[in-house]
């Protein structure tokens, strides 16, 4: 396994790297939904192709300096963990290499951003988008891999491939969730023990609201079974059109109930498909 930690480097591994170059953008700090992510560029890349799994916390995507500081940093193991899942490059930029001090262009999206995580987080999906856009750039990869359990994330990113006409394809992988239903983050371990063992009323709320008949009830069943906790606080719950990410009035169309929860200052995300009811 190779790492480099500059674009420069970077390009002259990729040089003589056999193709099909597959990235898989990380912020690092891995857990079994990131190992899952690279057993799935492994499927596509095939056993010869170029594995890149890219490690950087990303500081344009934060828009809390105190969620940026307290993001772990584990490269040790982060290393060890990219070796025994077979990756071949990774590629873990410091800040000062990825951003020049007086850099002024950025990604801007527009629409499938106004909502859910966009609304309480501004900018951040446009760090993200320039980021990952710099990412391809960087690598020239053929295929990225994403993880559904950021859906808002995964429906930017395919909308930029699609308008900006980047030449990779985007390919997604399911949410990986602990044996009680939690879905797998890096901020998880931030969590106490109360709330650690509390945070799984988010999966569950979601799951028993989504086979309700109104939009209306699903939303009062959700809001109600995460808020009956003390230590839960919601950000945003929201039922949006599962293509457009705009809150819906009915259920005609396939929808998506996605919430953001605080516990503390840990925020995490989950969602769960609403599908169209007939008739
Ligand atoms: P990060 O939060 O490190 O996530 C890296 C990738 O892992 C993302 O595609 C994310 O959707 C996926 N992932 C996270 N938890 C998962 C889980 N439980 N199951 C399956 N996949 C999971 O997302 C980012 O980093 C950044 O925004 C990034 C795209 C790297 C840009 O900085």
């Amino acid at each position: 396994m190779k790492v480099a930690d500059t674009g420069t480097a970077l390009r002259e591994i990729l040089k003589n790297s056999p193709r099909p170059l597959v990235l898989v953008p990380t912020m690092g700090a891995f857990h079994p939904g990131h190992i899952s992510l690279m057993n799935r560029a492994r499927e596509i890349a095939g056993p010869d192709g170029t594995i890149i799994v890219s490690i950087f916390v990303n500081p344009i995507q934060f828009d809390r300096a105190s969620d940026l500081a307290a993001y772990p940093r584990p490269m040790t193991s982060d290393l060890a963990d990219c070796e025994a899942a077979g990756v071949d490059v990774v590629f873990a930029p410091e800040t000062t290499s990825m951003y020049f001090p007086d850099r002024s262009i950025t990604v801007t999206e527009s629409l499938l951003s106004r909502d859910l995580c966009g609304a309480t987080r501004p900018g951040h999906f446009d760090g993200v988008c320039t980021v990952v856009l710099k990412l391809f750039n960087l690598t020239g990869c053929d295929t990225a891999v994403f993880g559904e359990k950021d859906f808002q994330q995964l429906a930017i990113i395919r909308r930029m491939v699609r308008d900006l006409d980047v030449p990779v394809e985007i390919v997604s992988g399911p949410t990986i969730r602990e044996a009680d239903g939690l879905a797998m983050s890096s901020r998880n371990t931030r969590l106490t023990p109360e709330q650690r063992a509390d945070a799984p009323r988010i999966r569950r709320a979601l799951l028993a609201a989504a086979g309700l008949a109104s939009p209306e009830e699903i939303l009062a069943s959700a809001r109600d079974m995460i808020e009956r906790s003390p230590l839960a606080r919601i950000d945003y719950l929201s039922l949006v059109d599962a293509e457009t990410l705009k809150p819906v009035t009915s259920l005609n169309r396939p929808a998506v109930l996605a919430t953001a929860v605080f516990y503390g200052d840990v925020r995490l995300i989950d969602h769960c498909a609403v599908p169209a009811k007939v008739g």
